[in-house]
């Protein structure tokens, strides 16, 4: 039994996206692949920077603070704050899932490629992940692939939807069908919804796996949709106690509990959410039409296509390899822009961003690369 608990642990590899923003140095002051919604600032959320200045600086509670675990739980249907467990950003949640879930020998049915840290993990050389391919034309994930992907050894399955980078999203019917799979095979399904409020005005939002099952933990942020990533407050909604309990154990290891500091600004922006989602989605909204206006102009240069849901789309670079491109606008117009192979995806793609409300200088700036 103590041998089944050690880790193989090995060497981190580095992220091959963390190596390309290196290699392009520093200086880079705009960013076309920005993953994030418009930014805010504390006066424009209307926080009481006075609260904050005398506010006792202790640690807080390990799950999170009652009050921003209660604003979280209201953001769901049916779940309560205990129910919620609040991170240090999503990503100390997903590798604080895959500490409390995975053992040596075990195996991961992950939809990819996407986001780098939840395709792969470095805790074990002996966790093996198994892919169920996004399709391309149009961006979608295609379940029937599944049954072929699972075995005895499956301990976790992983999905991301609004999917980072391609904007794809589960249809209900199969988000259904993983939750029913997880349900029969007793596994967690960790579900990657990072971009989840950020959609089409009119379109429905994205289904949050935890409302239709026990065994789906739904992965929130608010570096995202609410586009704050300088406040590190993410969470889980976990329905299940045991992996409630593993989790805790987990984050013991990790950051142990949330910034107070973080997390008081965090429960008086849930106190005005709406206004402030509503805002980024109209930007996001405007940007889209920006883009795909732009896209049309040079027919010959790229082809883009509207994004189901969240943050990030890809663009298709018809006459320049994606790589060469991303240097030329680092150095022509000090932006960054990601190929998105650094995200698995094969082909000539670039991620785009459409959070910022500064899309209209971006666009501007990145048209120059493409005359
Ligand atoms: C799909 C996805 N999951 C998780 C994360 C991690 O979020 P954070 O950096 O706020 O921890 C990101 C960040 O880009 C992401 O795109």
């Amino acid at each position: 039994m103590a041998q089944k608990q050690k880790l193989d642990c090995h060497q981190l590899e580095p992220l091959p996206l963390h190596l390309f923003i290196q290699s392009l140095g520093n200086g880079l002051s705009w960013n076309l692949s920005d993953s994030s919604a418009a930014l805010s600032t504390l006066a424009d959320l209307g926080v009481d920077c006075q609260m904050l200045a005398n506010m006792p600086l202790s640690y807080a509670p390990m799950a999170g603070d009652e009050r921003l675990r209660s604003a979280i739980a209201s953001m769901y249907r049916d779940i309560s704050a205990e129910e919620v467990i609040v991170f240090c950003g999503a990503q100390e949640a997903i590798f604080a899932t895959q500490l409390a879930i995975l053992q040596s020998g075990d195996e991961v049915v992950v939809i990819g490629p996407g986001y780098p840290t939840l395709t792969r993990t470095v805790l074990s050389m002996k966790i093996q992940f198994k892919t169920l391919e996004v399709q391309s034309d149009p961006w979608r994930f295609d379940i029937r692939q599944l049954p072929a992907l699972l075995s005895p050894r499956t301990r976790l399955m992983v999905v991301n939807s609004p999917h980072n980078p391609t904007g794809a999203v589960l249809a209900k019917d199969d988000a259904k069908a993983l939750c029913s799979q997880a349900e029969f095979l007793g596994i967690p399904l960790l579900s990657d919804e990072v971009g989840t409020f950020s959609h089409d005005p009119a379109a429905p939002e994205p289904m949050r796996m935890c409302e239709h099952s026990q065994q789906a933990m739904s992965l929130g942020v608010l570096s995202k949709s609410f586009g704050l990533p300088g406040i590190r407050i993410g969470w889980l909604v976990v329905r299940n106690q045991q992996w409630r309990e593993k989790l805790m154990q987990a984050k013991g290891y990790l950051s142990i509990c949330p910034s107070r500091l973080d997390q008081m600004v965090a429960t008086e922006l849930f106190s005005r959410s709406g206004p402030l989602l509503e805002r980024n989605n109209k930007i996001r909204f405007e940007n889209i039409a920006s883009a795909l206006a732009l896209c049309k102009k040079y027919p010959l240069q790229v082809e883009c296509s509207r994004p189901a849901a969240g943050l990030t789309g890809v663009v298709k670079l018809l006459m320049e390899d994606p790589f060469e491109h991303a240097r030329k606008v680092a150095q022509q117009e000090q932006m960054l822009a990601f190929p998105a192979s650094l995200f698995g995806v094969k082909g000539p793609w670039l991620r785009v961003g459409f959070g910022s409300s500064q899309f209209t200088e971006i666009l501007k700036r990145w048209e120059r690369c493409l005359q």
